[in-house]
């Protein structure tokens, strides 16, 4: 070798080493950040490029700005987001349904709770912080019917105080239950939505590769402004709605076993055929699951309504 090819050589490597100290810098991993929400739970792992997770038609859907990092701990199958118009019409309620009907089929399944604000889900299933960690990452909580969960209820201190975080950090902490937790093999992700149609469920849209959405609604509900909303907005984002999910559908009779419109007639099957998509279930009222909810024991909940559903989900 002339001495002039080795000078090339040493420069091509101290300039892949310069290149390679600048991408380094790039992706600081623990640093404290405006949109990083939960301090001390990064892991230092280093992050994935290769892809660990999402089906490819999910991952041609994050935008590149907005995309959080794999873990390469994790592996996720499927990600379903679950929306609703509004709180109190049981959007939890049904991610947990869904997760413990997958679960009870012997799939793999997590919770990602992104309601920042209004975190329901640990108490569904009774599960506690401090969730633990090591240098890789957090682990999620394993309820009790081995449903994995990761919750902003399992990080903060104190279970009850309230978060009043901005909009970035709430979208911040969101991509660190994506990025910082070792969630392992999963088959079925459901994500309990951040509520509404603003920024913050916009952004977490386009950071985590979502297969689609299922939409809850209730027949009190203004059901079609409420489901053309959330249609649109997951249109925007070339998400594809899996479906609608109809809560407080009816209630039964205990005396004569009669189904009761409670809330009005249901408008959701009008809705769904115009917008062409499917009705994945509709639950009715029943006291008795508000009370498992409320003791944490949500899994012992069947809910046989969402059989139709389950085999949708089973296609993607
Ligand atoms: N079909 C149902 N029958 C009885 N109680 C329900 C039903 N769906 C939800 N609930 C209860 O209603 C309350 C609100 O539901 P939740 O899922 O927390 O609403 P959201 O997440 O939309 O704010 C919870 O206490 C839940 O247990
Ligand atoms: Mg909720
Ligand atoms: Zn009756």
């Amino acid at each position: 070798m002339t001495e002039e090819q080795q000078k090339k050589i040493d420069e091509a490597i101290e300039r892949l080493k310069a290149k390679q100290q600048s991408v380094e810098e790039e992706q600081p991993v623990n640093k404290p950040h405006e949109e990083q929400g939960v301090p001390g739970m990064g892991g230092s792992a280093p992050k994935a490029k290769e892809h660990h997770s999402g089906t490819e038609a999910a991952r041609s859907r994050i935008n590149e700005e907005f995309a959080a990092d794999d873990n390469p701990f994790s592996h996720i199958k499927h990600v379903i987001g679950v929306v609703s118009g509004k709180g109190g019409v049981g959007k939890s309620f049904v991610t947990a349904a869904m997760a413990n009907m997958m679960a009870k089929k012997g799939y793999r399944v997590a919770i990602m709770d992104a309601d920042i604000t209004g975190p329901s889900i640990p108490k569904m299933y009774d599960v506690h912080g401090p969730a633990m960690g090591n240098e890789n990452g957090t682990f999620p909580e394993t309820a009790r019917n081995g449903v994995e969960i990761m919750s902003i209820n399992l990080l903060l201190q104190d279970e009850e105080a309230p978060v009043i975080w901005r909009g970035p950090v709430i979208a911040g902490t969101v991509k660190q239950f994506w990025t910082d937790v070792l969630w392992g093999e999963i088959d079925y992700m459901f994500v309990d939505m951040p509520p509404g149609t603003g920024d913050v469920p916009l952004t977490v849209f386009q950071s985590l590769p979502i297969d689609g959405i299922v939409i809850v609604t209730s027949p009190q509900d203004l059901v079609k402004l409420i489901v053309k909303k959330a249609y649109n907005m997951a249109g925007m984002m070339n998400v594809p709605v899996i479906g609608l999910v109809e809560n407080y559908s009816y209630m039964t009779c205990p005396d004569c076993g009669k189904k009761l419109s409670v809330f009005g007639e249901s408008k959701v099957d009008e809705v769904a055929e115009e917008l062409e998509i499917p009705v994945l279930g509709k639950l009715p009222i029943n006291p008795e699951f508000a009370e498992k909810v409320d003791w944490g024991v949500c899994y012992e909940i069947d809910l046989p309504e969402l059989e139709e559903g389950a085999k949708i989900l089973e296609q993607l």
